[in-house]
């Protein structure tokens, strides 16, 4: 994870590379620090927490010079502090790293062998160690880094300057995210491409195994081996929107109620409902290939993960071909049975999951394509899938995803009813009744939004307690899964997800009176079968939420409290399903205090494995 930011130019570096971190701080918040040229010397400013501190520390010691460079930390190797802070000093030589450097105990005991005063526990330490030797042995700033970059294993986007050449910064990349920005007298280079807008347009995106060396005038690309790389610039046309809490206490309550207008801005266009039929143009070119597909698999992490396996079945159903689910951080190290006839769809919010990237990776090379359901404009992930189905949720701000997840339900369904159509396995009156309830599903997560305040009631109850369990069956499964990352992930109170047939496979054993149980159970198929599990929680004195679009007098009976939704088809049941679940582990997290947008030891972006 990490965010980097690098700048040369004629402008005050400060104030640039803090701008950029701004942007770049959904990559981590451990700690923040920088590091500019001014006067022949390196100066580093560093600071443990939010960008905010290193703020009041540079309000009190400012930085001036125009080169220099910004990080932002997740912490990987050694915890949050100071000492552990990027930027890295050795000697004239300073570093910032995003990524995993895997030899890095190896390469630290042979630096220390050699004399080096190491001064921090991470990993990016011997990055810096590594260029001084080179450099104390004559080489140039970019040779030096080329040779340390020689000896480390791993994944890294790195920036390197010196005051020994004060005119340049040298970015390098391998798995990890570089963007550089073409600038008037001035370049940049970043993680991500909104740390670059406020100052250009026109980008080059670094590949794996590249390094570009960078001054005011100029850029230049090579290899990691020396050969010169020429690259046209890209133009970037859309505008990051900067997103404003608008009112609302935290991002993660107005992304909840984004909700309904985000899933119309993922419908838009797609939904032709005077055809009743699906249309997705970005999709032409696979429409040839669909019907030789025997197979999908699907990889994602996290809520993504969770969407995916609610796809699978909207795949399954609608489009009758078997379809796998895996994690991106299992799925890179299988030996996955893929091949032309299966299409791989991988989905990510922010498009820079690095084993969700890594999965496409894997994809290509064994000749399968790959389809991406993807939030971010021009992610990695996007720029490297065959095609993309871009949810246009908008800027997520709050590290815990909400309108992410529906939205990506939005896109599953819009594809599995398009795919069912070109495979013929879904007849047009089908196709025309999911366009009708495609298109009512924003009014009816807008109702599910209306719980709202007794869901906060509910809440208090709940903030005390130090587990809970999660039940859903079928399609909603899946639910039950999210509604409890969401719990963990912003009040920190653990929770489990488990398809409700399974308690009594175990997890039976925790039901006591003090063990609330949420169960998400519509008035679908399966809606008996989960009430008879709920008696098993009941005769146990277990406390239960039932989330349901219709609660009968036995399900009020044995509730001690009831959510109720709208109603629609089963299989789109999740997504309004999903809301209240939402909304209770906010209120939960509030009433517990704990901080909201950014969770500790979260990043909204997890850009290593
Ligand atoms: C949970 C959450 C994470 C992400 C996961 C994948 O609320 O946000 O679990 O879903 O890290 O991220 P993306 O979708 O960006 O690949």
């Amino acid at each position: 994870m990490c965010g980097i930011v690098g700048y040369v130019g004629h402008r005050q570096a400060e104030r640039v590379l803090v701008g950029g971190l701004r942007k770049l701080e959904y990559r981590g918040y451990d700690s923040a620090g920088l590091a500019t040229i001014s006067e022949g010397r390196v100066e580093v400013r560093r600071a443990v927490g939010k960008l905010d501190n290193l703020e009041t520390l540079l309000d009190a010691e400012p930085l001036s010079g125009s080169v220099g460079m910004g990080h932002t930390r997740w912490a990987t190797h050694g915890r949050p502090s100071e000492r552990n802070a990027h930027p890295h000093r050795a000697g004239d030589v300073v570093v910032i790293h995003n990524g995993i450097i895997e030899n890095y105990v190896q390469l630290r005991e042979e630096l220390a062998a050699a004399g080096c005063v190491l001064c921090s526990d991470t990993d990016t330490e011997v990055i810096g160690h590594l260029i001084e030797g080179g450099r104390k042995s004559g080489k140039s700033l970019a040779d030096a880094t080329r040779g340390a970059i020689a000896r480390l294993r791993g994944s890294f986007a790195i920036v390197v300057i010196s005051s020994g050449e004060p005119d340049r910064l040298i970015a390098a990349k391998n798995a990890t995210p570089v963007v550089v920005g073409l600038g008037q007298g001035e370049n940049l280079v970043a993680s991500d491409i909104p740390a670059l807008l406020d100052y250009t347009r026109d980008v080059l995106f670094l590949e794996d195994g590249e390094m570009a060396e960078v001054t005011a005038d100029s850029v230049r690309l090579s290899t990691f081996d020396g050969r010169v790389v020429e690259r046209a610039a890209r133009r970037i046309t859309w505008d990051p929107v900067t997103a404003q809490k608008g009112g609302y206490k935290h991002f993660l309550l107005k992304e909840i109620h984004e909700q309904p207008t985000a899933i119309i801005d993922t419908l838009r266009g797609r939904l032709d409902q005077d055809a009743a039929s699906v249309t997705l143009g970005e999709l032409e070119g696979l429409e040839k290939d669909i019907a030789a597909l025997e197979h999908v698999t699907i990889v994602a992490c996290g809520t993504a993960w969770h969407a995916a396996l609610i796809g699978r079945y909207a795949i399954e159903r609608l489009v009758r071909l078997p379809v796998d689910v895996d994690y991106g951080s299992e799925y890179r190290y299988r030996d996955p049975i893929i091949d032309s006839r299966t299409l791989m769809i991988v989905v990510s919010q922010s498009g820079e999951t690095a084993d969700t990237l890594a999965a496409v990776e894997a994809a290509h090379e064994r000749g399968a394509k790959v389809l991406a359901v993807c939030n971010v404009l021009d992610s990695s992930i996007a720029r490297k899938a065959d095609y993309v189905l871009y949810t246009h949720a908008g800027p997520e701000i709050s590290v815990a995803s909400t309108k992410a997840f529906t939205t990506q339900l939005a896109a599953f369904y819009l594809l599995a009813v398009w795919m069912g159509r070109r495979r013929g396995a879904l007849a047009a009156a089908e196709e025309a009744r999911y366009v009708q309830a495609l298109a009512e599903l924003p009014l009816l997560v807008e109702g599910a939004l209306k719980e709202e305040e007794a869901i906060a009631r509910v809440a208090r109850q709940l903030s005390g307690v130090s587990d809970v369990l999660y039940l859903g069956r079928g399609v909603n499964f899946p639910v039950a899964l999210e509604g409890a990352l969401k719990l963990k992930e912003i009040s920190y109170i653990h929770a489990e997800g488990y398809p409700s047939g399974e308690m009594k496979h175990g997890p039976i054993a925790l039901i006591d009176e003090q063990m609330p149980v949420v169960v998400i159970i519509p008035t679908d198929e399966v809606y008996e079968k989960t009430l008879s599990n709920l008696k098993e929680v009941e005769s146990r004195g277990g406390r239960i939420l039932s989330v349901t679009d219709d609660a009968d007098a036995e399900l009020a009976r044995i509730s001690e409290w009831v959510v109720p939704v709208p109603r629609t088809d089963s299989l789109l049941m999740p997504m309004i399903l999903a809301v209240p679940l939402q909304l209770l582990a906010y209120y939960v997290a509030v009433e517990r205090g704990s901080d909201v947008d950014q969770p500790r030891n979260l990043a909204k972006s997890v850009t290593v494995e």
